[in-house]
């Protein structure tokens, strides 16, 4: 098993997602322990947003050499995302949606050819066989009469989708920002909601 990690927290050792991404990176290592592990941690390595001379890098056009190796970091990241059987990411909300640094990370592996391709009857996902797990933190709820507001699930479950994915899971820890009490409550669930994921 190949088995991604991704953070994307910018709080350090203070960060809920990145407690729940490592338990559930946990759970797998021990149920499977042959798994290899890749970890990516996109606030201290961010890569870069995607520009136009990056398209352009891609499309085989001349680019500074700055933008040269930035092609060649992303292709990294989708080289790592396409040999993992397994994706564990954690996925804090800021500001109702995702750290920008994760989005640059998705903007790299949403690519035409490599995980969808478009057909005469619409697109078509490529990375249908990965699991895909998802460490949610959310300083809020995001029930029936907020769900209009959240961004992180609903926008992550149209991108994995999109790229094919199917055994999508979602472990949420949420309002953690209600009071001290939410946060440890929310945590504690999350965290043995990641100790009971299935083992493969
Ligand atoms: C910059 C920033 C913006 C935030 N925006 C929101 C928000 O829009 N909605 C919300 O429910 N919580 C918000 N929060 C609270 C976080 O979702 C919460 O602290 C969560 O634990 C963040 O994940 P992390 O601890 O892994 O970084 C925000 C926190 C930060 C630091």
């Amino acid at each position: 098993m190949n088995l991604l990690h991704v953070d994307a927290s910018v709080l350090g050792e203070h960060s809920v997602s990145r407690q729940v991404s490592a338990a559930v990176v946990a759970r797998l290592k021990a149920a499977n322990p042959d798994a290899t592990v890749v970890y990516r941690d996109l606030a201290a390595a961010p890569l870069p947003h995607l520009s136009g001379l990056h398209l352009a890098a891609a499309g085989g056009a001349e680019v500074p050499d700055q933008v040269r190796r930035e092609h060649a970091d992303a292709q990294a990241a989708l080289a790592e995302f396409l040999a993992a059987d397994v994706v564990a990411i954690g996925a804090p909300m800021y500001n109702f949606t995702l750290p920008t640094q994760l989005k640059a990370w998705i903007d790299r592996i949403l690519i035409a050819g490599k995980t969808f391709r478009y057909t005469a009857s619409g697109p078509e996902g490529l990375a249908g066989g990965k699991r895909v797990i998802v460490a949610i933190s959310r300083g809020g709820f995001y029930g029936r009469e907020n769900a209009a507001a959240e961004h992180v699930e609903s926008y992550l479950r149209t991108v994995f989708g999109f790229i094919g994915v199917t055994d999508l899971t979602f472990v949420a820890a949420d309002g953690v920002q209600v009071g001290p009490g939410h946060r440890a409550k929310a945590l504690g669930g999350a965290l043995e909601a990641a100790a009971q994921l299935r083992a493969a």
